[in-house]
């Protein structure tokens, strides 16, 4: 039988009048505002999120300007962010709500669930928190919490058990406040409800409803089966240097950061012995070359194990810039037009970024 959750609305509304999180798109919840902020929290924490609000919602004031703005501008303010799809996903919308809505978001869940990028999670935010429909918003934030409330051992990452999680919210979700409702969630989840068996259970608003803290069954609950392990690939990272200016190589349309710019790489871990032979046999002429190190990269599904290398060349062919597929950029381009995904960062950092200053 369904778990009736109708006890836990005003204990967490309670709650989130003293505890709600002072965030910048809570300021001034304009549903375009929502909605960035809902695309950039899909993946991605509270706190990483922060900074790139701003700047984005200052940069890209509104939806007709998000319609028309140059991809590269896009993708620059979304580096280090990650799933760079949310970012084209956002234009893509845009030009939908301007050819479909009038360049307003719809105020309707099945409306919302259309658009590219927005997902039943991401549709349940928007309706609720920027035009107070009274829909849930279920991710795995409200899957453990109320599971744990219901001690329940369901399977959180089946389809089914997420769907019927969401009828059984939409059943009592408050008709007056339900942004606030699934907002409370988010916060308790992020806040106090925490994962990995380190929950704040003396802190928890729910803790005398909770079966999961009554049963002790905090560190079972929520199931999940184990995740596939990550594909782990060997890379030598190059930063290639020819007067002033850095090789950047442009990755395929489809597959890991499509369309995004890189530091040139061989798909092995080189020495710089190995490296330097590779490198004459293609005809380069190297007048310096010293390691950068060791660093990892871990994406969904894939983990880049890197090794890096900065190398001056004394000699530099338009032929083999062209034949590669590479541009030569200077550090400003680097800095402001061209997108670099994080992986790259710690080669960067160590050069360009530091000689820049912005260490
Ligand atoms: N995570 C996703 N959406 C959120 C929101 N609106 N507030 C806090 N955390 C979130």
């Amino acid at each position: 039988m369904a778990y009736d959750y109708k006890t836990i609305v005003p204990y967490l509304l309670d709650w989130y009048d003293y505890n709600a999180r002072i965030l910048p798109w809570r300021e001034n919840p304009k549903p375009y505002h929502v909605w960035i902020s809902e695309i950039m929290l899909q993946q991605t924490r509270v706190e990483a999120v922060r900074g790139y609000f701003d700047r984005f919602i200052n940069e890209i004031p509104s939806i007709d300007a998000l319609a028309k703005v140059e991809d590269e501008k896009l993708l620059k303010l979304w580096e280090g962010l990650g799933y760079y799809n949310r970012a084209r996903n956002l234009k893509k919308a845009a030009w939908q709500i301007v050819r479909d809505y009038g360049g307003e978001l719809p105020a309707d869940y099945n409306e919302l669930l259309k658009l590219p990028g927005i997902g039943s999670y991401t549709a349940g935010a928007i309706a609720s928190i920027a035009f107070q429909i009274p829909v849930a918003a279920v991710d795995g934030n409200v899957l453990r919490i109320t599971k744990r409330i219901a001690g329940s051992f369901d399977d959180i990452t089946k389809e089914k058990v997420k769907r019927e999680l969401s009828e059984d919210l939409n059943r009592i979700i408050p008709k007056d406040r339900p942004g606030d409702f699934n907002q409370s969630l988010m916060d308790l989840g992020a806040t106090v409800c925490l994962p990995n068996g380190k929950p704040l259970c003396q802190q928890c608003p729910l803790m005398h409803l909770c079966e999961a803290y009554h049963k002790d069954y905090i560190a079972q609950i929520p199931v999940k089966p184990p995740k596939k392990k990550r594909k782990i690939e060997q890379r030598t990272i190059l930063l290639m240097e020819y007067q002033d200016k850095y090789l950047l190589h442009q990755r395929a349309a489809k597959g890991l950061l499509a369309g995004l710019w890189e530091l040139p790489g061989i798909e092995e871990k080189l020495s710089s012995r190995k490296l330097r032979s590779i490198l004459n046999d293609k005809g380069l002429e190297i007048a310096s070359l010293k390691t950068l190190g060791e660093a990892k990269h871990i994406f969904s599904h894939i983990e880049w194990h890197m090794t890096g290398y900065y190398i001056n060349l004394s000699h530099l062919t338009p032929e083999y810039i062209k034949e590669n597929s590479f541009i030569l950029a200077d550090e400003e381009e680097i800095k402001h037009t061209y997108t670099l995904p994080s992986a790259f960062s710690p080669f960067l950092d160590q050069t360009i970024d530091k000689r820049l200053g912005n260490n």
